[in-house]
């Protein structure tokens, strides 16, 4: 299968496993760049608008100029980060106690292992993003905590992602767990609908599936960030509410996420931000 990285990976790392993500084992010790404070950078973005400190001036003026493209921008943000910590909870009160979080961003705050913490201190948490600048920030703040793992990789190469040394040992694929996919699928451009299939097909029975999608008024935002601000930002794909609702009912019923798991729960007003929860069943 030809891999598409985004952005384009670092070197590969010494450790020979053959897997695409090698490099992202080295990636300790790497430091925010002159270039990195210069240009905004997604994740630093959504931290910026959940009130996180893992951001930068430059990260704020996007968040400044962005809100006034898209002024639901932050409630937007917002409710997709809540919508994620009623899931971990919903996953938690079915016995989870192991959580995928693909496209994770800076866990800094809003984190899914701070919403698993509170009631599960023992839960483990992996974390997985493609962004070598994430991956580095987000390994300061977590690396200490035992059970919470950070690893550079592909949701679009579900294989690698599981097959690599820190997923392995961060959680038992043989158990239920959570797969969060929130926030992230306007990146890739594959299939979604196959990916979230695929993805499902390799959790064991009663593991929770959550995935989340920017509905269409969320698009010319993304579209400036994208184009006009962003370094290796590039390839952000915008569907249909149509093309969204197919892929997502993979998952599982299909919804504003501030009506999940019932109408209301997030919020009194609908913001075109589209989500789906599902439990995996046995396999027949
Ligand atoms: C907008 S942030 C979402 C953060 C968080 N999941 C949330 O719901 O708030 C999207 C993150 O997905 C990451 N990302 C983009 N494409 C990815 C891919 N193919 N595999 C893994 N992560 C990816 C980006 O680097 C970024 O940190």
């Amino acid at each position: 299968m030809q891999v598409e990285y985004y952005p384009a990976p670092p070197p590969p790392g010494p450790r020979g496993t053959g897997l695409p993500y090698d490099a992202g084992l080295e990636l300790d010790g790497i430091v925010t760049t002159a270039a990195d404070l210069e240009l905004p950078n997604f994740a630093r973005t959504v931290d910026a608008l959940l009130g996180g400190s893992a951001n930068f001036a430059v990260d704020r003026e996007a968040v400044a100029t962005l809100s006034v493209i898209d002024p639901l921008l932050e409630a937007r943000t917002r409710a997709n980060r809540a919508f994620a910590r009623r899931v971990v909870r919903h996953a938690h009160a079915l016995g989870i106690d192991q959580f995928l979080d693909l496209g994770c961003g800076i866990p800094s705050i809003q984190s899914v292992h701070g919403f698993v913490h509170q009631v599960n201190p023992e839960a483990r948490v992996a974390y997985v993003d493609l962004d070598p600048v994430v991956v580095a920030h987000a390994r300061e703040l977590v690396s200490h905590l035992p059970g919470v793992s950070v690893t550079w990789g592909d949701l679009r190469a579900p294989d690698c992602v599981l097959a690599t040394p820190e997923v392995a040992a961060t959680i038992d694929l043989s158990r239920p767990i959570a797969l969060l996919v929130c926030g992230v699928l306007h990146f890739v451009h594959d299939d979604v609908a196959a990916l979230l299939r695929r993805w499902r097909d390799l959790l064991a029975p009663g593991s929770v599936l959550a995935a989340t999608h920017g509905a269409p008024a969320h698009r010319k935002a993304v579209a400036v960030l994208d184009g006009t601000y962003s370094r290796g930002l590039a390839g952000v794909t915008t569907r249909s509410r149509t093309e969204i609702r197919e892929a997502l009912a993979e998952v599982g019923p299909v919804v504003d996420v501030v009506d999940w798991p019932h109408r209301g729960a997030g919020g009194r007003y609908a913001l075109d931000h589209l989500g789906a929860v599902g439990v995996v069943e046995q396999r027949r």
